[in-house]
């Protein structure tokens, strides 16, 4: 048997060190972490995407008493974008999040059924969408969702 090993690629940036349009992104994902509705969790995620005209549209998760029945940060983002403006690619996405304790230190990741869905995105508009994981004691900034994803499922793997 050959033993393999994938390589994730990421880098990680004082908030200084980001460009100015991230760090606009990076401050409307905190912002958007206000909006969260999160009465069960308590957990706060705000979420910012920037389409390829420049716009930006935030999302923050939301929780139900039927647990299933909510939705993360990210995914109420881009089902947003996509539903208001079809034609136009995610280029970016800034998540963010808040606990009992104030913003994350450490950069806040996102779970496995974004990932899908950011995959997803990736593959309907054919180019990379930019992610941008927020904490108070670093930024990573990442080149496309399949860096978070080795071995990845998507439409062309069914062919
Ligand atoms: N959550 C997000 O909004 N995004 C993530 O990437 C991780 C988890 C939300 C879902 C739920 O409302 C709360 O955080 C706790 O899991």
């Amino acid at each position: 048997m050959k033993n393999i090993k994938l390589e994730v690629n990421m880098q990680l940036a004082q908030f200084e060190e980001l460009s100015t349009d991230d760090q606009e992104l990076v401050n409307k994902a905190i912002e958007a972490t206000r909006n969260s509705y999160a009465n069960y969790s308590h957990f706060h995620v705000g979420a910012a995407i920037r389409l390829a005209d420049g716009r930006v549209m935030i999302g923050a998760n939301q929780e139900n008493a039927a647990f299933p029945s909510g939705l993360c940060a990210e995914r109420t983002a881009i089902f947003a974008a996509q539903a208001n403006y079809p034609d136009q690619p995610i280029t970016t996405l800034a998540i963010a999040a808040k606990n009992e304790k104030g913003l994350l230190e450490e950069p806040v990741t996102p779970c496995g059924g974004c990932r899908q869905v950011i995959l997803e995105i990736e593959d309907r508009y054919k180019q990379p969408v930019r992610i941008l994981l927020y904490g108070t004691k670093g930024t990573y900034v990442i080149k496309s969702v399949k860096d978070l994803m080795p071995l990845s499922f998507v439409d062309s793997n069914m062919h």
